[in-house]
């Protein structure tokens, strides 16, 4: 649970930003006070709505216990969050950005697209105009029932976004589309639907994690790389509109539904997957902790070490900079950002190492980061960066996690 999501939840540039959660009776409704967790850690500021049939699941106790202000029922409070009188069912209309009724049920479905007010929820829902997120969740008759896909459907038509129920086991015991969407699917369309829409129309390429390249039948040459950075980039640009291909060396994280997966091994697969991309592409992040070389392959077989003398030699062959390659070759207004991942004794000594990276890659921007300093580089959540762009304007950035990297990052490319 919660793992495309960890590349983003540590972000803290929606700090701050205001939220309104409805909830109604599906026995999914407990799931939402881990979503509504997820959204205060990254210190959103969180009311909610529960229907009568959601008090028949959870109470209002529960939600407010976790830190969610105000929280709503058909018995609307006289005070809002600010203690002040207020007109509840006016309220998230006019402090909430975005809105997510979930799980939302048929007869919701059918409160919304028939613009009734007859209960907090629906009148809230009525009086909100910004982004509404719609998340069903009941028997899968129900849903596939004529008069829920009309409802759904001119909800669609109104702009509404529908995140549709997946298919499984249904808490009635039927199998089939019902299933409220994962609490990663929730969380990740809230901070899309919060999300300066900078990176629309783009399309992006990131590479992100390590290669393998076999030599025996079981072995391979690698390294540590977790694909955390890359999975943050990649998350980012998605999030704030980015058309997006990641090309993922093994191991990767969970990437967002959205993001268009492109699994590979080796380096030269790697090659070949961001190449055949590349063309098509305004913006390229190359996070990948591709290996240099390649041994010489020994065969399919498993090497014995009966036999093997001490101190065997492997050879190596070079393999494609992935990186350099594209950067040389793009066309106009293609835009590269790349990566070094250093040892080095201190972020001025990086910096200089980096200085060189930029020029040998011909990159718009090179982020540095030194491996062998504790907490950063290979399988951490944060990084210290030394970045650079072809201007000549250098940044260092103390300590941060790897979303507001990322963030940070795409930014910059934007202007640079
Ligand atoms: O030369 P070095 O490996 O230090 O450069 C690091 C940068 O180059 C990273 O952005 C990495 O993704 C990229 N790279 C590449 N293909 C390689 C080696 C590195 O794309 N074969």
């Amino acid at each position: 649970m919660m793992d495309a999501f960890s590349s983003a939840a540590q972000n803290t540039s929606f700090a701050g930003r205001r939220l309104h959660l409805g909830i109604c009776g599906s026995i999914a409704c407990y799931k939402m006070a881990d979503v509504l967790r997820a959204l205060l850690k990254m210190g959103l500021h969180v009311s909610v709505t529960l229907t009568d049939g959601a008090r028949q699941f959870v109470t209002p106790g529960l939600f407010e216990a976790l830190g969610a202000m105000p929280v709503f029922t058909n018995h609307a409070p006289r005070q809002d969050s600010f203690g002040e009188e207020a007109f509840a069912h006016l309220e998230p209309g006019q402090r909430a950005e975005a809105m997510l009724i979930a799980p939302a049920s048929a007869d919701a479905l059918a409160r919304l697209a028939g613009g009734r007010a007859c209960d907090m929820l629906s009148a809230q829902a009525l009086a909100f105009d910004g982004p509404l997120l719609v998340a069903p969740a009941m028997n899968p008759r129900m849903w596939a029932h004529a008069a829920t896909q009309d409802n759904v459907a001119t909800l669609r038509r109104r702009g509404v976004r529908i995140l549709a129920p997946g298919n499984g086991s249904t808490a009635c015991g039927d199998q089939g589309q019902g299933r409220l969407v994962s609490s990663d699917e929730l969380l990740l369309a809230c901070l899309q639907a919060l999300a300066p829409q900078d990176m629309a129309g783009l399309r992006v390429m990131v590479t992100l994690g390590p290669t393998r390249e076999p030599w025996d039948g079981v072995r391979f040459w690698s390294n540590p790389s977790s694909g955390r950075m890359g999975a943050a980039l990649a998350t980012a640009a998605w999030l704030r509109g980015a058309t997006v291909e990641a090309v993922c060396g093994p191991g990767c994280p969970p990437l967002p539904d959205g993001v268009r997966r492109h699994d590979v091994r080796t380096a030269r697969e790697m090659f070949e997957a961001a190449q055949s991309l590349w063309s098509e592409m305004d913006l390229g992040a190359f996070s990948a902790a591709v290996a240099d070389f390649s041994p010489v392959p020994y065969g399919e077989a498993k090497f014995k070490k009966e036999g093997a003398s001490d101190g065997f030699s492997v050879s190596f062959t070079s393999n494609p900079d992935i990186l350099r390659t594209l950067s040389l070759g793009r066309r106009e207004g293609q835009k590269v950002l790349g990566f070094a991942a250093e040892t080095a004794p201190d972020m001025d000594a990086l910096m200089t190492l980096v200085r060189g990276k930029r020029q040998r890659k011909q990159a718009d921007l090179l982020a540095g980061n030194a491996v062998n300093a504790p907490g950063c580089g290979f399988g951490t959540d944060s990084n210290s960066m030394a970045v650079l762009d072809k201007n000549g304007h250098e940044e260092i950035w103390t300590s941060q996690s790897k979303a507001d990297v990322a963030w940070k990052l795409w930014s910059w490319l934007l202007r640079v």
